[in-house]
């Protein structure tokens, strides 16, 4: 995958020596969106499948299909948050078959796991149930189990994301099913809440996180990741005692100590931050109060496709000097790596885990 942008400018200032560190370093992936990580490489050859074999699964046109791949192939351009839900659609439609869906998580995990130097040792990868007409929300999270299955529970792990829209029947089938594989001994660790971050009704969501925690799942949120969201939205999210929290880009001076007493893992994706432009500079990212607070925080790189990016390239703009990166030194970047580790949703030391 072309990685550019922020990350491949700090991924060329590093040395031989730096790169060797980062490609070492002992890290987890702890927030990718599976549809937001396959290789264009395998959506140009499902959206010529899909062109040559009509009719088609879903209902949207070659065209939309085409120019959605050619804007993300010549690198999406994302004046807003809002833009980037727009690269949906096209890449839903060529992910509607359980074939489909097979090849693209086995080119996500690929992409992670493969290789001489592997992106991360562990990777939890998040996906949204999708209902289709070839395929229900059960069989689209059984189909990614089954090739998480490959790599074993030491390497992957999977979070069932809910997105902001659903309605109450939608989230009480998916909790139901994810409840259901984790009891059958299924890698399936966590859920998610993600999705537009102005959807939604955040207190009619709380029932659902409450059953997944009680089921043993763990739990992370996207939360405050526009200036949008109003404070008394993230203190209602917060009171779902997360695990973790996704971005937690807008936090005010009373969310943040929450945060801070119960040490809440941040997971921050740089690349995704600068190119959404919720946050304008390295400078002034958020990370700098976590890592002046010694709070636990995951790098991660949110969605590698349209952010043109990789784990190495996000850990690189750690390391890389200002203004390309943060100018961390070797052991902070390290600590970084080790908080990863720490924050993965599993109660059972690798070791033990089959
Ligand atoms: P999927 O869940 O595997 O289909 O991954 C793509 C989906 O993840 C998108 O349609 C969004 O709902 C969600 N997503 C990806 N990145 C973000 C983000 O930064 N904020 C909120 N939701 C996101
Ligand atoms: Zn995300």
């Amino acid at each position: 995958m072309a990685i550019a942008g922020p990350a491949a400018a700090a991924l060329r200032s590093l040395t031989p020596e730096q790169l060797n560190f980062i490609q070492k370093l002992p890290k987890a992936e702890l927030h990718a969106h599976l549809n937001g990580s396959i290789p264009i490489s395998l959506l140009q050859e499902l959206a010529q499948e899909y062109i040559a074999s009509p009719p088609h699964t879903s209902s949207i046109s070659d065209d939309i299909i085409q120019s959605g791949l050619k804007n993300l192939l010549d690198g999406p351009s994302i004046n807003e948050i809002a833009d980037f839900f727009t690269l949906f659609p096209a890449i839903y439609a060529l992910i509607s078959t359980p074939s489909s869906l097979a090849r693209a998580t086995r080119a996500v995990l690929r992409l992670f796991l493969d290789g001489e130097y592997p992106q991360c040792d562990y990777l939890e990868l998040r996906s949204t149930p999708k209902e289709t007409s070839e395929m229900t929300r059960e069989t689209y999270l059984r189909v990614v189990l089954g090739e998480l299955a490959y790599y074993g529970k030491q390497k992957t792990g999977l979070i069932m994301s809910l997105d902001r829209k659903m309605g109450p029947e939608v989230l009480r089938e998916c909790v139901g099913i994810a409840i259901k594989l984790k009891s059958e001994g299924e890698s399936l660790v966590g859920v998610d809440l993600c999705g537009d971050p102005t959807a939604g009704d955040m207190e009619a969501l709380r029932t659902y996180f409450d059953d997944a925690r009680s089921a043993g799942l763990g739990i992370t949120l996207h939360i405050a990741e526009t200036l949008q969201n109003p404070p008394q939205e993230t203190l209602q999210l917060l009171s779902y005692s997360p695990d973790r929290l996704g971005h937690a880009t807008f936090l005010d001076e009373q969310a943040k100590n929450l945060v801070l007493k119960n040490k809440t893992c941040i997971e921050i994706c740089l690349s995704s931050n600068l190119l959404c432009k919720t946050v304008p500079t390295l400078e002034s990212h958020h990370i700098r109060y976590y890592l002046q607070h010694n709070h636990p925080i995951a790098i991660c790189t949110d969605d590698a496709l349209p952010f043109r990016t990789s784990l190495p390239g996000e850990y690189a703009l750690m390391l890389a000097q200002p203004p390309l990166g943060l100018g961390l030194s070797e052991a902070e970047v390290k600590a970084v790596g080790e908080m990863s580790m720490q924050a993965r949703f599993k109660n059972l030391p690798i070791a033990e885990t089959a």
